[in-house]
């Protein structure tokens, strides 16, 4: 039996200790960087009090942009758990192109950090190996770990490299001990979790371009289990026996992390939210609203785009009609009933609709890895 406790995105970000330089707050995203420290901090003292807890998974993005100083915030950190820990980067823990990060918002005294740099900066949290964005360990005795950095260079989205995907064929052959599970962590999505995710360019960066190779060569391991955050969203999909299941981020709505525990061939995934810190001793209802007055303005922008090409006003009145959308697909196992009279569209009603839940369960469920 094991027990592990997943968090996901923390987006670390200080101010630069040598210049006192900070990021101004950005428009329209709903990362709360400047509290990542202190949410962090909150999960460490949640997870340190599980006396179960075997060890820690981190599935990237730990930084905001990758700054050296924030990767030495983000280790310091990572290292406060009583146990240990095992992560991966993320799309935010390598240089970000102009396009996707404007310059006002980078600090411009620092190099960031490419993902090539992060195993020797991270050897303690899993890398072997300072040549490869990838290692696998045995955490407990029935767990077989596989860390891969999944972020494509000079962009958002996810790539896994020939060389990494060779190297897991032969990591994952060696692996024929059927009473020990393998569970795979990355970035990027593998699996889509929101409609049209690999085809449509507005979601298009949730995903790992070349996730058909990474998975035909997943299924004809029998590996059952991957961990993935990136989304900020809480959710699991399924393709055949192949679990993806995305985690929220520790540093935007809902603050969840999970618990699982492999057990007599089963696992029981438990998702935990994070309720208080310091500055906002009610998170949860400061951050629904954080985060509800982000999307109004993204889904608000989209409106006035192809296909929906609504004026501003009509677009500002619509998407105030769906403030509680995107808040709700975060929190998971979500189920909408937008009607085309409330919205105006019935073409609009059916997109957002389009987004309900469907199976399995996204916060709390069970997964038998084994037919009997
Ligand atoms: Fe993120
Ligand atoms: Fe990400």
């Amino acid at each position: 039996m094991s027990t592990f406790a997943l968090i996901s995105d923390p987006h670390v970000t200080v101010a630069n200790p040598q210049t006192g330089w900070t990021a101004p707050t950005i428009p329209n995203e709903p990362t709360m960087y400047r509290e990542s420290v202190a949410l962090l901090e909150a999960a460490i003292d949640e997870i340190n009090s599980m006396p179960d807890v075997d060890f820690v998974l981190c599935a990237g993005d730990l930084t905001k942009d990758s700054e050296p100083y924030n990767h030495d915030a983000a280790r310091d950190l990572l290292s406060r758990f009583k146990k240990p820990v095992f992560c991966v980067s993320g799309n935010h823990d390598q240089p970000r192109p102009q396009k996707l990060r404007p310059r006002e918002y980078l600090d411009p005294d620092v190099v960031p950090v490419r993902t090539d740099q992060i195993p020797q900066l991270y050897g303690d949290f899993g890398f072997k190996s300072t040549d490869l964005p990838a290692y696998s360990c045995d955490p407990t005795p029935d767990l077989h770990l596989v860390g891969l950095c999944s972020a494509k260079p000079d962009d958002d989205c996810g790539e896994i490299s020939e060389r990494v995907l060779a190297w897991l064929d032969d990591d994952l052959s060696r692996q024929r001990d059927p009473q020990r599970e393998t569970i795979v962590m990355l970035h990027h999505s593998i699996i889509e979790h929101v409609p049209g995710e690999t085809v449509n360019p507005t979601f298009s960066w949730f995903h790992v371009e070349n996730s058909p190779a990474l998975k035909e060569l997943l299924k004809r391991h029998d590996v059952r289990i991957t961990l993935t955050g990136h989304l900020h969203m809480q959710d699991v999909k399924q393709e055949g026996s192949l679990y993806n299941i995305a985690t929220a981020s520790l540093a935007g709505f809902p603050h969840a992390y999970r618990v699982i525990t492999l057990r007599d061939g089963e696992l029981d995934i438990r998702s935990r939210r994070l309720r208080s810190i310091p500055s906002y001793p009610d998170l949860q209802t400061h951050s629904r609203r954080y985060t509800t007055d982000s999307f109004v303005a993204i889904i608000g922008d989209a409106l006035m785009a192809p296909p929906f090409n609504y004026t501003p006003e009509r677009a500002r009145t619509t998407s105030a009609k769906l403030h509680a959308w995107w808040p709700s697909i975060a929190d998971g196992d979500e189920r909408f009933d937008y009607t085309a009279e409330e919205l105006g569209d019935p073409l609009l009603a059916a997109y957002v609709n389009s987004f309900s839940d469907s199976p399995p369960a996204d916060n709390d469920l069970l997964i038998a890895l084994r037919e009997e």
